[in-house]
């Protein structure tokens, strides 16, 4: 349907007193923005709010009332270790999309004391959620009442990580890159700050795509409000791994708050207080999650992905691809040639960059087979059975098996993305 603004606007008006009382039934005001709605035929599915959502906001971007029904928001669920920072780079290596790294993590840090696990997970999240919500209309001043001490004229001198977003890297929001020069992570963070909040929300509003991650949503289906939110075109993707994978990674990389478990490891004696909720957690977030995108709920149709960690690893082109294609987005010549340098470098000063991206990516993902003792292994597969059997990770038996890498924990698995 070819609409110019006049007769957008014409339609509007003439069919003001036909909508009226369709309105009334629909909960958000922003149906009130696609007034060709009240004139099509209903729709044969109508008894399903989610497809007539959709159909709804299709018709709504044909008529292309504003940048932000056609952007899409990608959000990163997922958890700390699981490979994150390099799937998050591959979205922010793409011309058409503004990433932003983790802003949730202010919400955290100002209403959760540091280094305290976060017990009531509901006190983040309402206000997470909401974050997102601004966030993914690009309205970047909601980040201020998270930010101490607060920002003034909406300059921000302590933007968790802004350095990895690229576009904040960059001209017009940072002066000091000159057009054309390339992104550099360590570059950023010396040169572009303090960072004036009004540019950088402008570069969010010119990108087609906005993608945030976080690991501070436990489970897909407390994004539910979001997902049904007829203003926003969220797709999810989910980054999933094995758990046995993510607690030896966690416990080399944040040796303080898993000191209980360092301990365990070194000695072979389970600390009595060990808080094995920093474990199961992370069992019941992907159980939960995954599970609810397979019961395949209408409000998640299109919208959800998940990927294994492994599986990236193993096939990073490819499964790049493939999230690519979920999202909208194509391939450059680009991103093929930064996933190339970026997944086999041996080089060993890059390795100790536990944040880094850079390293051989297939190694990384399976070198915790040599490090978990197999006591250790042990416990977390009964903690952790119904997650391992959902997302197709193998269990061992024997510690000849856990540490014969020939032998593949990972089984063949598609999830297929619903639509
Ligand atoms: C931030 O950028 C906006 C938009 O260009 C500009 O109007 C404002 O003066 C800038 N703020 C500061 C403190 O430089
Ligand atoms: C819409 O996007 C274009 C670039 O694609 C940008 O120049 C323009 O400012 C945006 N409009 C709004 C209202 O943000
Ligand atoms: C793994 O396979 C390689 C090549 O097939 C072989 O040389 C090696 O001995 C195998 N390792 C184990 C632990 O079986």
């Amino acid at each position: 349907m070819q609409c110019s603004w006049k007769s957008v606007v014409l339609l509007a008006l003439a069919s003001v007193a036909i909508q009226y009382t369709a309105i009334r039934t629909l909960t958000s005001p922003s149906y009130l923005l696609c007034p060709a709605q009240a004139n099509s035929s209903p729709s044969p599915f109508s008894t399903d709010p989610a497809f007539e959502r959709d159909s709804l906001r299709s018709r709504c971007d044909d008529v292309h009332m504003s940048n932000s029904s056609r952007r899409t928001q990608v959000l990163l669920l997922t958890t700390t270790r699981c490979g994150s920072t390099f799937i998050g780079q591959l979205l922010n290596q793409h011309p058409d999309v503004f990433y932003l790294f983790e802003p949730l993590y202010h919400v955290q840090a100002s209403i959760i004391p540091r280094n305290h696990l976060p017990s009531d997970r509901q006190l983040m999240l309402g206000a997470g959620r909401d974050l997102l919500w601004s966030l993914f209309q690009c309205d970047l001043y909601a980040l201020e009442s998270y930010i101490r001490p607060a920002p003034n004229n909406h300059m921000v001198d302590n933007l968790f990580r802004h350095s990895a977003s690229r576009n904040l890297c960059q001209q017009p929001v940072c002066q000091a890159f000159k057009p054309g020069d390339t992104w550099e992570e360590w570059q950023c963070k010396k040169k572009c700050h303090p960072l004036n909040l009004t540019l950088a929300a402008q570069a969010c509003r010119a990108n087609r795509y906005i993608a945030m991650k976080t690991v501070r949503v436990p489970a897909v289906g407390d994004l539910r409000p979001l997902l049904e939110d007829p203003r926003l075109n969220i797709k999810v993707i989910q980054l999933v791994r094995d758990p046995r994978g993510i607690l030896s990674s966690r416990i080399e990389t944040f040796p303080d708050l898993y000191r209980l478990w360092g301990i365990w490891q070194a000695t072979g004696r389970r600390p009595h207080t060990l808080e094995t909720r920093q474990f199961t957690t992370i069992c019941e977030d992907f159980y939960s999650s995954v599970s609810t995108a397979l019961s395949r709920p209408a409000w998640l149709r299109g919208r959800y992905m998940v990927v294994r960690y492994e599986d990236l690893s193993r096939s990073p082109l490819q499964k790049t691809k493939e999230i690519y294609d979920f999202i909208g987005l194509t391939m450059t010549p680009s991103v093929e040639e930064w996933i190339r340098i970026n997944t086999r470098a041996s080089n060993n000063a890059q390795a100790k960059d536990k944040y880094g991206t850079m390293r051989d990516s297939a190694a990384v993902a399976e070198s915790w087979r040599l490090k978990l003792p197999f006591y250790m292994v042990e416990y977390s597969q009964s903690a952790c059975q119904r997650a391992l059997r959902l997302l197709g990770y193998r269990q061992v038996q024997s510690a000849q098996d856990l540490r014969n890498t020939n032998f593949s924990l990972v089984q063949d698995k598609t999830f297929v993305p619903f639509w």
